[in-house]
Formats: structure tokens, C-alpha cells, sequence
């Protein structure tokens, strides 16, 4: 199968060299070409080029995109999207006066969804799941880290990552695993918090390591969920076992878990609404991608990542939805892009970049995905017809998305 998009009015995140990552300044440049082409074979972008060099170009499907936007699709690097029911309940609980952490405290949050999961067949999950996929992939998503931690058991966990691993043979969209066992210590461990360390480290994690059922292992390093020391024993143990260290850190508090982080090569470090200046510091001279996600600080009206401290800081940040039952009941890319550009004072320009190749980077998949680059997958959005890249964050609310093509295949 071979498509020719014709017309384009821009094509944006144009990169003649496989640029892998964007940091600092570099941030706000957002390469672009004004009335061109794209050639996609099977599922690779093979050329690009202004339309005068187009003529001769044959392809078995052509696109007219005339006055239309067209650039990598979502690369959305933290989502928790296998979970079962909802919690609109709590929320009304916090509009009414209770706070995510008490609402946690009572046995409510994250805990209320691992019972919800425990008692969900594993075909229900796969369909729930399945089902918000979907509505991603149409909202421009092409490439999505999902975690497990809504088990909170061995079996439960393994039920999730099967789940994640059934996605992401029978889905279109680029699936990266992650082990979260500790995300909430169960009601069973409330005393014994250190036994609970233990069955992630002894158990779930040497079989979630196993056909590599999770490539990354993930820990909600926070007060009342997981310390330093913990954090510290659980990615030691995943380490050994070939797992990529993913954090959750600096949600509510910072108390040096960006070092953490950074001290065991993480891929990312993610969340980051309260960062202190060593936090900045850490991250200078690491590999460690910082991850903001602005949908999460918008629906439980908490701070905003510091983009710009972490940005003019000379720094990478990456843009990802967090898509979960509980803080983050979203997993739109469009309005966190937009929310970043109007709550974190990004640039159009650094958002997308955020969004798209340093979102590819926090999943370890920049080098095929993120960018229209030739060689690389060809996860594509296009457009309705607009004036420019910038009015997608603009008209922040609109779906402004007419086509997806993931691997080369337009999406129905
Ligand atoms: O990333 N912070 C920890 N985990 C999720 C929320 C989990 C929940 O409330 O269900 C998050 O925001
Ligand atoms: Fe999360």
C-alpha cells in the first residue's frame, strides 16, 4: 500500500536528520515546509518535498490536503488506559470539599480501582481498554505507554500486562509495556508496607520480566504511597531484571526523587508539579527525559509542571496525557498540548516538539517515531483545514483532527 498526500499547506516536524531528542532553546524551533508532499510506502515515510517536485510521483491512494496541517501523529509516553469502570464518584466527593490524598486516605483513589480491576474478567479489561485506545488513536495518538498498577496482587498485575500486551498485537497503535506494581500499598499491607516491597520485588517482578510482559518498571514515589528507600530497592530489582526505570515522582512533594531517578539512568521522570532547584540540576547532563502532564494538575487543580524554569534551563520536557481513572479521566494529546501552551506558557512550537519526538524519546522509540523523517514509521495526523500549526493549541477544545494514518494505514 503506498499514499501520496498532496497540497499540504505545512508539513511539520520535518527532519532531514533523525534528530532523537530536543532540549532547551532548540525547543522552540519547529522545522516545517509550506506547500508540500509526503510519500508513504507500506509503513515508512519514504520522501517529502515541496509540491513542484511531486510530479512524477505515483502512489495507489492520493490525499488532497489542500489547506490542512499534516505532522507525526501523539507520541503519548505515560498512560494508565487498562483500568475498570470509573470514579466519577470521587469526583463529586472533591467538588464538594474532599482532597485527592484524603479521598485516597479513606480507601477510595487508586485502591477503589484495584478492587473495580480485581473483580473485572481480563476479556471486560481488554474491552474497556480497547475502547479508549480507540478513541485515542482518532484523537491523533499513534504511539502509547501503558501501565499495569490497578492490580495491586501478582495475578491481578499479570492480568493487566496481558491486557497490555493483547492491545498491542491486535491494535494499529505502538504499545510500550510498564510494570507499576507499586502504585498504592494495598489494604492488607496498611502495617506491613515492607511485605508488600517485597512480593513486588520477588514476584510480580521477575514475572512481569518474563517474555518481557513489561519493558519498564514504574513506582509512585510519593508520601503515603512509596519512599526513596523503596523506590530505590524496587528499580535495583527491575533493573536486574532488564527493566527501564519510568518514574512517578514530585506529584505532591519533592524530596530528591528526581536524583533517584536520574542516579538509575531512568528513562523519565514523570509528573514534576513540584520541583525544586536541585530537581533542575539533577537532570543536567542525564539521559533522563522530564515528562509534564498538564491534563493531571488541570483536573485536580494542583500546580503545573515548571516548563519554563525546566526548558530555559537548558533541558528536554516531554508532553503525555496520564490518561487514568482517577486524576486524569482524559487521554486527548490535543488538549494537552493546548494546556501547556496556555497554563505552562509553552510555545506552539515547544509543545509540539514535547508532544511528538520528546514523547517518542520517554518511551525509548525516537528513532521511528516522532518526526517526519524518511525511514521512519509513518504515524501521520492530518488536519482539518486551518490557518496554522498554532491554532490546534489555540482553539483549545476542538477536535481539529480529520485523518490518522498509523503505520502506514489510514485509520477508519
Ligand atoms: O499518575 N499518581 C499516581 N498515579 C496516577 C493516578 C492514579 C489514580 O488516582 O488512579 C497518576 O496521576
Ligand atoms: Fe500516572
Amino acid at each position: 500500500m503506498s499514499i501520496l498526500i498532496k497540497n499540504i499547506k505545512e508539513l511539520v516536524q520535518v527532519r532531514e536528520t533523525n534528530v532523537t531528542i530536543v532540549k532547551g532553546k532548540d525547543m522552540k524551533v519547529l522545522p516545517t515546509l509550506k506547500n508540500a508532499y509526503l510519500l508513504i510506502e507500506h509503513d515508512t515515510i519514504v520522501e517529502f518535498g515541496p509540491m513542484e517536485d511531486c510530479e512524477d510521483l505515483y502512489a495507489e491512494e492520493v490525499i488532497d490536503a489542500t489547506g490542512k496541517i499534516v505532522m507525526p501523529s501523539w507520541c503519548d509516553s505515560h498512560t494508565h488506559i487498562v483500568y475498570a469502570g470509573n470514579r466519577s464518584k470521587e469526583f463529586v466527593d472533591r467538588i464538594n470539599g474532599l482532597s485527592y490524598e484524603e479521598i485516597a486516605s479513606r480507601g477510595g483513589g487508586i485502591l477503589n480501582s484495584a478492587e473495580k480491576l480485581q473483580n473485572t474478567s481480563e476479556e471486560e479489561l481488554y474491552k474497556q481498554s480497547l475502547e479508549r485506545l480507540n478513541k485515542v488513536i482518532k484523537l491523533g495518538t499513534g504511539a502509547v505507554e501503558i501501565k499495569s498498577g490497578y492490580g495491586l496482587t501478582v495475578p491481578a498485575e499479570l492480568k493487566m500486562l496481558r491486557v497490555i500486551r493483547r492491545l498491542k498485537k491486535e491494535s494499529q497503535a505502538y504499545i510500550k509495556p510498564t510494570l507499576l506494581g507499586a502504585h498504592a500499598v494495598p489494604l492488607e499491607y496498611k502495617n506491613d508496607k515492607q511485605s508488600y516491597v517485597d512480593l513486588v520485588v520477588n514476584e510480580m517482578i521477575p514475572e512481569a520480566a518474563k517474555d518481557r510482559l513489561a519493558e519498564y518498571i514504574d513506582v509512585f514515589c510519593e508520601q503515603g504511597y512509596f519512599s526513596l528507600e523503596d523506590t530505590e530497592r524496587i528499580l535495583k530489582a527491575g533493573i536486574e531484571h532488564d527493566l527501564i526505570p519510568k518514574i512517578h515522582v514530585n506529584q505532591f512533594n519533592a524530596f530528591g526523587g528526581v536524583a533517584l531517578g536520574v542516579k538509575y539512568n531512568a528513562l523519565s521522570v514523570d509528573h514534576l508539579e513540584e520541583m525544586a532547584p536541585e530537581d533542575i540540576e539533577a537532570l543536567k547532563d542525564s539521559n533522563t527525559m522530564p515528562v509534564a502532564l498538564p491534563s493531571c494538575s488541570y483536573f485536580l487543580s494542583i500546580p503545573y509542571t515548571p516548563a519554563r524554569d525546566i526548558i530555559d534551563a537548558g533541558l528536554p520536557l516531554a508532553l503525555a496525557t496520564d490518561y487514568n481513572p482517577g486524576s486524569t479521566p482524559s487521554g486527548n494529546m490535543n488538549f494537552v498540548v493546548s494546556t501547556a501552551c496556555i497554563k505552562m506558557k509553552m510555545t506552539p512550537e515547544e509543545a509540539i516538539n514535547a508532544a511528538t519526538i520528546n514523547g517518542a524519546y520517554a518511551m525509548g522509540i525516537s528513532n521511528m517515531y516522532g518526526s517526519i523523517c524518511r525511514g521512519k514509521k509513518a504515524n501521520i495526523i492530518i488536519t482539518k483545514p486551518i490557518s496554522g500549526y498554532e491554532y490546534l493549541p489555540y482553539a483549545f477544545g476542538d477536535n481539529l483532527i480529520e485523518q490518522v494514518i498509523i503505520n502506514g494505514q489510514l485509520v477508519k
